[in-house]
């Protein structure tokens, strides 16, 4: 049941916008309060009217509906929302969403809000595969946007097929009720929960460092949804390529042994996730200056091992969490390598996945995990590092409540 939650939902302008009548009947069902926003576009394909009629309230329309603006304005509409959600969501929508660009009601409501949005893309199979969305779709998705869909399917356009199709008004509820059983705030309140994320660079001398792959995408999208879940976060992150999560308080640190010294310094906390792709060796006598090209040939460099944070937080004699969780990447014998890595580290669980050139992990959207427990192991389906994210959170939960170990 959605009873009482505030749904905003925003109609752009496709062929898809006629199925929101069948989604605003299904929610209403379900006990919600649907507020909608239709842009210009969406006028083409379903009138103000009838989404009015199965709202049961007035449909906003237009930026510059003085009286609207007058009676409620754009930001209380969005903020006056548990989610929001956008559907269908054109290519144009996605860009502007993207870049931040605010030129209608739609677009500023989702400028000025403050609350978790979920976006459900309909759009031509070309357009969707086309290089600029597929951009826009990972921004927003590193911006902590979650999206359901787009299927696969025939399109409107004749002779059209593939991948762009809306999701069908009981896929895009699920995913509804799903943000709202997942981002329970209760789920975490009260707990503290550290997470590590994204490479660290080693320097060579100041202008040069040895480095990792790392986006900090799966790490970050943990911190995001522990705070969701209620918890008080800290992230301690390197330099990553991913945002930092609203409501998290990050610290930056370059090596790793800055890392090592911010989560020290950020004990007690329940539990601990180290997604940090942290790199094993730093350079023994980094340079203070520019290391020259000279005659000399090559600098030798001797590497020195960095400390295993992962390890020293799993055995800390006074402060271990009651929960470490720690991250294995490996290009083959994955499963394997992580169940042994979970006894050598001395954490509960590991986090395993294949981060082989060919599966696009690394740095990409998408991820294929599997959970090595005391229990056994689980091998969960792809999806999104959100996603991923999202059940662990609800898995830590779980154990930190006792239901599990
Ligand atoms: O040994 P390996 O690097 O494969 O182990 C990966 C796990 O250990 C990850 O959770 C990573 O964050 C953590 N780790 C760490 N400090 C290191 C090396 C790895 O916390 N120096």
């Amino acid at each position: 049941m959605l009873n009482d939650k505030r749904i905003l939902l925003l109609i752009g302008g496709g062929i898809a916008a006629y199925k929101c009548l069948d989604l605003v009947r299904r929610l209403k069902e379900r006990g919600a309060r649907v507020r909608a926003v239709m842009t210009r576009a969406a006028g083409q394909f379903v009138t103000p009217l009838s989404v009015g009629a199965i709202t049961g309230e007035r449909v906003f329309t237009d930026l510059f509906d003085l009286t609207a603006e007058h009676d409620i304005g754009h930001i209380r509409l969005s903020r006056e929302a548990d989610l929001v959600v956008v559907a269908p969501a054109t290519a144009d929508l996605l860009a502007k969403m993207a870049h931040g660009i605010a030129d209608d009601l739609a677009t500023t409501a989702l400028l000025a809000t403050d609350k978790p949005v979920l976006v459900a893309p309909a759009m031509n199979p070309r357009m969707w595969a086309h290089p600029a969305t597929r951009r826009n779709v990972a921004q927003l998705r590193a911006d902590g946007i979650a999206m359901v869909g787009p299927n696969a399917g025939a399109m409107a356009e004749r002779d059209e097929f593939g991948e762009g199709r809306m999701a069908e008004p009981m896929e895009i509820l699920a995913a509804i009720e799903a943000h709202f059983g997942a981002a329970d705030t209760a789920l975490l309140k009260g707990r503290r929960i550290l997470v590590t994320s994204g490479p660290t660079h080693e320097p060579i001398d100041p202008v040069r460092y040895i480095a990792n792959r790392s986006s900090g995408k799966q790490g970050h999208a943990i911190a995001a949804a522990a705070r969701a879940a209620g918890a008080e976060v800290i992230l301690v992150s390197g330099p990553a390529e991913a945002a930092d999560p609203r409501g998290v308080k990050v610290i930056h640190v370059e090596t790793a042994q800055e890392m090592m010294a911010a989560v020290e310094e950020s004990l007690p906390v329940d539990a601990a996730v180290f997604a940090a792709a942290v790199a094993d060796w730093r350079v023994a006598d980094a340079a203070g200056q520019k290391i020259k090209k000279g005659d000399g040939g090559a600098p030798p460099l001797t590497l020195v091992e960095n400390p295993d944070i992962l390890a020293a937080i799993a055995r800390h004699r006074t402060l271990r969490p009651r929960l470490v969780v720690g991250f294995a990447a490996e290009t083959q014998d994955v499963v394997a390598h992580a169940r042994d890595k979970r006894l050598r580290k001395g954490c509960d669980w590991i986090v395993a996945n294949d981060v082989s050139p060919e599966t696009g992990i690394m740095g990409g959207d998408a991820n294929t995990v599997h959970l090595v427990t005391a229990a056994g192991v689980e091998d969960w389906p792809s999806a999104s590092k959100a996603e991923v994210a999202r059940h662990l959170v609800a898995r830590m939960a779980a154990d930190l409540a006792g239901e599990t170990r």
